[in-house]
């Protein structure tokens, strides 16, 4: 995987002078290696160990461009390269960050150190490890305006009804009505994650078996979304389940996406448009609940009410040449998408309906389906009543 030859994706001639140019990749890898007051968020002693390292990768060109960040309890890093997708130097880096954050966590007996390293060795890839990854290896365009989205107590199908909005809802993206290059529709790429299946899906054609199947966000998680008439990839997200690698409950897959905009794609207005108001994602509360979902800023990036609302922070940058455009001392310059008031409403949604849920409290539909709780740890609270059942007629 790692010796991946990556050198061409397309060559262009100028003024007599081949030049070729080298794909760029997006990775957003992510762990909860523990956090400050229970699941709550990701301190400042945890950054630094992240930052540190992703800088000297970045001095030693491994990558180009990197930035950290937190959804709650989860350690993002964002890293531009050239490396491709699914590369092992990279998903290394990633782990051994992981490994090291969590020895800090463990010195500052911060909660839950670790909890998301279910393996113990590394073995080429990170995923199925328990990090959440979401890749995309592009051709840059002319301009190549980028949104990462990461989300906190929730589950990879939380971006099943947002993908869908943004690549195949006319009401959602006017430029699926509007602009002739979008005409022709989107591909999107179902994980069946319980058999570990795909199927591709076209829309506006198929709009209605994709929403069949996407429509159960537990099992059928949208993995990738490719422009229909050239194939171009425009949507990725992490489709990993703990549980599922475990076995057991281990804590929530809160999953990372990435989504390209603009020039016969989604504006970046049509990619944040599906968060003016909330939706129900599953997830909240020891993943054994529902909850709306609370568009916030990185100062709002922490879990708090019933380890809650679940919360989705996103952040918008430019590619320029493999890189992150940075500013003239490096830095990269990163927008927080959801810090804006235009998303105020969603988040008195989020609380109204989060205080509507509550009231409920265990009963369902505040608490997750039984077959979803099959992937908890009530199985085990329920397991010293099973004698106790009696056979009767009626
Ligand atoms: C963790 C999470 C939390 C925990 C809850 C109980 O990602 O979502 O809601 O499930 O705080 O945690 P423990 O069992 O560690 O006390
Ligand atoms: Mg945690
Ligand atoms: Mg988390």
């Amino acid at each position: 995987m790692g010796k991946r030859f990556n050198i061409t994706s397309r060559l262009n001639v100028h003024g007599g002078l081949l030049v070729i140019q080298k794909k760029t990749t997006i990775s957003i890898i992510k762990c909860d290696v523990g956090s400050l007051a229970g699941h709550h968020v990701v301190p400042e002693p945890i950054f630094s160990v992240a930052r540190m390292h992703l800088k000297k990768a970045q001095n030693e060109g491994l990558i180009n461009s990197q930035y950290v960040f937190n959804a709650g309890d989860d350690l993002e890093l964002l890293m531009v390269h050239q490396k491709g997708e699914n590369n092992s130097e990279i998903h290394n880096l990633a782990w051994n960050i992981f490994k090291e954050a969590t020895n800090k966590a463990k010195s500052l007996k911060l909660y839950g150190a670790g909890q998301d390293l279910l393996k113990t060795a590394f073995s080429g890839n990170i995923k199925g490890m328990g990090p959440g990854v979401a890749e995309m290896e592009i051709e840059e365009r002319d301009s190549e305006p980028i949104v990462v989205f990461a989300a906190d107590k929730t589950e990879p199908g939380a971006f099943n009804f947002p993908m869908f909005k943004i690549f195949a809802d006319p009401n959602n993206t006017a430029g699926l009505v509007i602009d002739p290059s979008m005409i022709g529709g989107f591909k999107f790429e179902v994980l069946d994650v319980i058999e570990n299946k795909k199927v591709v899906l076209k829309c506006p054609e198929e709009m209605y078996e994709l929403i069949a199947l996407i429509g159960t966000p537990e099992r059928y998680v949208v993995a990738h979304v490719r422009r229909a008439r050239d194939n171009l990839v425009c949507g990725s997200t992490s489709t990993t389940r703990l549980s599922l690698i475990a076995g057991k409950y281990v804590g929530k897959d809160d999953p990372v996406s990435i989504v390209r905009a603009q020039h016969g794609l989604p504006a970046l207005g049509e990619i944040l448009a599906p968060y003016m108001h909330t939706f129900f994602v599953e997830g909240w509360m020891r993943g054994s609940h529902w909850g709306p979902i609370m568009p916030v800023g990185l100062k709002n990036s922490c879990c708090t009410a019933f380890d809650g609302p679940p919360r989705i922070v996103a952040l918008g940058f430019q590619l320029c040449n493999g890189k992150i455009a940075s500013d003239d001392n490096g830095e990269p310059l990163i927008c927080d998408l959801f810090e804006d008031p235009a998303f105020d409403l969603a988040r008195k949604e989020a609380i109204e309906y989060a205080a509507v849920f509550r009231r409920m409290g265990e009963f369902e539909p505040a608490r997750l389906g039984s077959n979803s709780m099959e992937y908890t740890t009530l199985p085990k609270v329920l397991e010293k009543l099973k004698n106790r059942f009696v056979k009767t007629d009626v």
